[in-house]
């Protein structure tokens, strides 16, 4: 009799995971690739958690617009995990203190079985529980590329004077997440992502961090930017904690030839670099757009001030933030222009940082009449007496 290697390799992965619970070394279990009847869900990310002094699995169902959480027994959890794996979930990532085991399925239903040492745990499995018990967040302290970065201390713990960018990675990650539970990519096989201006890249490894270890999806994210001492750092950094799936590359952005670019990131890269990266995200047809704009030079010179407007803009400050109101406002136009759904909103608190403003821009699925937005924009353009927007400069020499 031929053993069903689906099966076999099935009961074996659940073992590994029931063998990692019981030994206080389980830290996280995604199930991904859904292919089952519940509208909307993507996966479910499960982590042991100590309830009322009863070792529990919390497992975490990420909707598109809501997550779910339901704490359930291990017997109930393997009882799930039989009946799932191979059927309603076509990918499960385990990792504990020692392992990190995948199991896949191919179309084809072919199970494939990886299983290697986890190299980077340094969390002690008690340690890993407190974390657990805290509410499920997008960022965890313990991360080792955290420390790498001068984030966190060796105990873990966040240096204060670095408060303000664990902040900000937060947040960025909580942003990032929702606008992709908000897209079909993770139902892609590799998802590609370009980060201009990666500088020291705190926002690339935890973006790369997030998707490929949290979520458990194959991830090419590639870091640009212009000075080799930064990029020869970070990638120093990523080969140190042996990270697969993250590299930097020297380049400007202005003359970067990308592609297949699934989410575009530029977060405070310098002034018209913003309108490049826009620009690579659009013609590389990417999902996600996502850009923090900083230090808008190109308008300023050449806004009027039109009548009504002339006793407000006679102040430099206001003249500065109409500046810079009208460059994103027309960056965040252009894009709805070019298919995108487009939100502009505080991405951080001001007491945080002063480039506190994010555009975000999703791939819209319908194709829309763009006619009365790009009336819109000459219009706004003719008020202000605005000549050149870079990015409608690179949008119109496309055309
Ligand atoms: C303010 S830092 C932001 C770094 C990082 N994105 C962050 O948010 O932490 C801006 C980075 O963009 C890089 N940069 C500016 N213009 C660029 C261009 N045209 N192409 C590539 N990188 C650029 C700078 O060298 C700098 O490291």
């Amino acid at each position: 009799m031929t053993a069903n290697p689906s099966a076999e390799h099935t009961t074996r992965f659940i073992s590994d995971c029931e063998h990692a619970f019981n030994k206080g070394q389980l830290q996280r279990l995604v199930l991904s690739k859904y292919q089952g009847d519940e509208p909307e869900l993507n996966r479910i990310s499960i982590r042991p958690i100590n309830l009322k002094n009863t070792l529990l699995l919390s497992f975490l169902y990420e909707y598109r617009s809501r997550h779910v959480t339901k704490n359930v027994s291990l017997d109930d959890a393997v009882s799930l995990l039989q009946r799932w794996l191979g059927n309603d979930f076509n990918n499960a990532h385990m990792v504990s203190t020692d392992w990190e085991i995948q199991l896949r399925f191919s179309k084809k239903g072919k199970p494939l079985l990886n299983k290697h040492r986890n190299k980077d745990s340094a969390t002690a499995p008690a340690e890993a529980l407190q974390h657990n018990r805290e509410k499920h967040r997008f960022v965890e302290q313990s991360r080792p590329y955290l420390q790498a970065l001068g984030i966190t201390d060796s105990q873990g713990q966040i240096i204060p004077a670095m408060s303000r960018k664990w902040k900000q990675i937060n947040r960025f990650i909580e942003v990032l997440a929702t606008a992709i539970s908000n897209t079909a990519l993770t139902e892609r096989e590799t998802i590609h992502i370009a980060d201009f201006g990666s500088g020291k890249a705190y926002l690339t490894f935890a973006l790369h961090d997030y998707l490929h270890d949290k979520l458990g999806m194959s991830t090419q994210v590639t870091g640009v930017e212009l000075r080799q001492e930064l990029v020869d750092l970070c990638n120093n950094t990523a080969a140190k904690l042996n990270l697969q799936g993250i590299k930097f590359e020297q380049g400007d952005v202005q003359h970067f030839a990308a592609q297949h670019i699934n989410v575009m990131i530029a977060l405070h890269a310098c002034d018209t670099a913003t309108d490049y990266a826009i620009h690579m995200g659009i013609r590389s047809n990417a999902d996600i757009i996502m850009c923090s704009p900083c230090c808008h030079k190109q308008l300023r010179p050449q806004l009027k001030s039109p009548a009504p407007l002339a006793p407000l803009l006679q102040h430099g400050i206001h003249l500065g933030q109409e500046a810079e109101m009208l460059t994103d406002g027309l960056r965040a136009l252009l894009l709805e222009a070019h298919g995108y759904d487009t939100k502009v909103f505080e991405f951080i608190s001001l007491e945080h940082t002063s480039k506190n403003k994010m555009i975000l821009a999703q791939k819209r699925r319908q194709h829309r009449d763009n006619s009365e937005v790009l009336q819109q924009i000459a219009d706004i353009k003719t008020f202000y007496g605005i000549q050149e927007h870079c990015l409608e400069r690179l949008l119109n020499a496309d055309a």
